[in-house]
């Protein structure tokens, strides 16, 4: 056996994770369910490196080094289940299985156990950064043991994305499923992002009344500042395409429905399980999923609204440098949820996830990456327990000088009935935190009253209840 590193599923993604293995010097073991997509794999690119062709599992495994290290690159789902089944059965003790999948961390949980008992170390990782990534270095999340970590690690560290500074985005995040629950959050994080983008796109063509190619110039600016990142870099180049068909922008001619294949839903979903108030990564989902409701769409156009008002020149380019500030400040609320949800995962599932080094490796290679979240280590260097990225000084400090403008955009927003869900939930999530006292106490006597729920006091331990149907004088319970 000469493979170092074997890659089976040989889509987009799984062929160009193994030609990033080849192209860094590893023997890579190739493997697919139909043999033709492997031969055609070392056919066209046999020539980066050097690639070992199985046409059968037996085939596969036999040609790796041991321990054995095999990275499934199948869609998630349940597909995976029968191809784990598969390995596994011709694996021995101290073998690694690698999911590279989106796959649900509850799911990695389950298979990591059931292969422990196997002595197999099961690494769910998550992999950012799409196709593209996947060939020139992505963003890696592998969960599993520490031990797997020793034989696997430097091997993925070897294809990851290098940061600025050089480090390879990619860490052991912690034991189990907590690989797959840092990628599910990035999505959650991504959504937010792409969203508040959106909004930001909306208000600048409906207020500011920019054409797309006028709007791909601002962030192309924008992305010359503190927003830096590939999402912002991606936006301008969608937004200055041209369809060649009719001749009109790109944006104009695509059905305005998003889809999402659910690790944002999850993300969501987790977050209410672990009571974790990630509202703008929340708004986003939804704002996906009401786009896509047409039946409901169609039955609201009579629906009215305000006039909409589109700004002079001046005013425009005034109220643009807004909504830089507005997107700045609401990107790091749902930076700071999306992190408070690795934390509280990590707390509920005791999986040590050093908050500081996932911003690190999602610095570069993923989707996400960011100028930005150099920033994020840094505040969870200084402080690594933290309980909210808000508590960070330089953050707070930038919110506080954004926050008039944050306020009037969507102020603006809201007068032109012009719908900006993640910028409103943002800020709505960052007035909460700081307000001095919130009508939770009203919930608390609305429950006290009409189902004795009972009620904690400001001035004095204990658990009460007032007597509202009789004399209302307050008992202790
Ligand atoms: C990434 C992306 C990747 C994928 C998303 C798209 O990090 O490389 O997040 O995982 O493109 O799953 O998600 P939706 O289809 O749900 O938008």
């Amino acid at each position: 056996p000469t493979a170092q590193i074997g890659v089976t599923g040989l889509a987009v993604m799984g062929s160009n994770l193994a030609r990033n293995f080849a192209r860094h010097g590893h023997t890579v073991a190739v493997h697919n369910r139909t043999a033709a997509r492997t031969r055609s794999l070392v056919d066209t690119y046999g020539e980066e490196g050097t690639f070992v062709p199985a046409e059968s599992a037996e085939e596969f495994v036999a040609s790796l080094e041991k321990p054995r290290r095999i990275v499934i690159m199948v869609k998630a789902g349940e597909a995976t289940d029968a191809v784990i089944e598969e390995f596994a059965a011709l694996l021995e003790d101290g073998d690694v299985l690698i999911d590279g999948g989106n796959a649900h961390f509850q799911d990695t949980r389950r298979r990591e156990k059931a292969l422990r008992e196997r002595g197999i170390h099961f690494v769910g990782t998550g992999i950012s950064g799409g196709e593209e990534g996947a060939l020139n270095g992505p963003s890696m999340m592998p969960g599993g043991s520490v031990e797997s970590y020793t034989s696997l690690g430097p091997l993925l560290e070897s294809i990851a994305a290098k940061a600025d500074d050089g480090a390879p985005c990619c860490t052991h995040i912690g034991p189990d499923g907590a690989g797959h629950f840092v990628k599910m959050v990035h999505n959650g994080i991504e959504y937010a992002d792409m969203q508040l983008i959106g909004e930001a796109y909306q208000l600048l063509r409906d207020v500011a009344g920019y054409s797309p190619a006028q709007i791909a110039d601002v962030f192309r600016t924008w992305n010359t500042g503190r927003l830096d990142s590939y999402l912002i870099e991606i936006t301008a180049e969608v937004l200055s395409h041209v369809d060649e068909a009719t001749g009109k922008p790109f944006v104009d001619v695509v059905l305005d429905q998003a889809e999402q294949k659910g690790t944002g839903r999850w993300t969501v979903q987790i977050a209410l399980d672990l009571g974790v108030p990630v509202s703008g990564i929340a708004e986003a989902v939804f704002a996906r999923s009401v786009s896509g409701h047409s039946d409901l769409r169609d039955a609201s156009r009579h629906l009215t609204g305000p006039t909409p008002r589109t700004l002079g020149t001046n005013e425009a380019a005034a109220f643009a440098d807004q909504v830089e500030q507005a997107l700045y400040a609401s990107k790091i609320v749902a930076y700071t949820q999306g992190f408070h949800e690795i934390a509280a995962g990590s707390e509920q599932y005791d999986w040590n996830i050093d908050l500081g080094k996932v911003a690190a490796i999602w610095r570069g290679g993923c989707i996400i990456r960011a100028a930005f979240l150099d920033r994020i280590t840094s505040a969870y260097e200084a402080q690594p327990h933290m309980p909210s990225l808000l508590a960070d000084k330089s953050f707070a400090q930038e919110i506080a000088a954004a926050q008039d403008d944050w306020r009037s955009v969507i102020a603006t927003a809201v007068t032109q009935g012009v719908p900006t869900p993640a910028f409103a939930a943002t800020l709505a999530y960052y007035d909460s935190l700081r307000a001095e006292r919130l009508p939770a106490a009203l919930t608390q006597g609305q429950r006290d009253y009409f189902g004795a729920h009972t009620y904690h006091r400001t001035d004095r331990e204990g658990t009460f209840h007032t007597l509202w149907g009789g004399d209302r004088t307050e008992v202790e319970s």
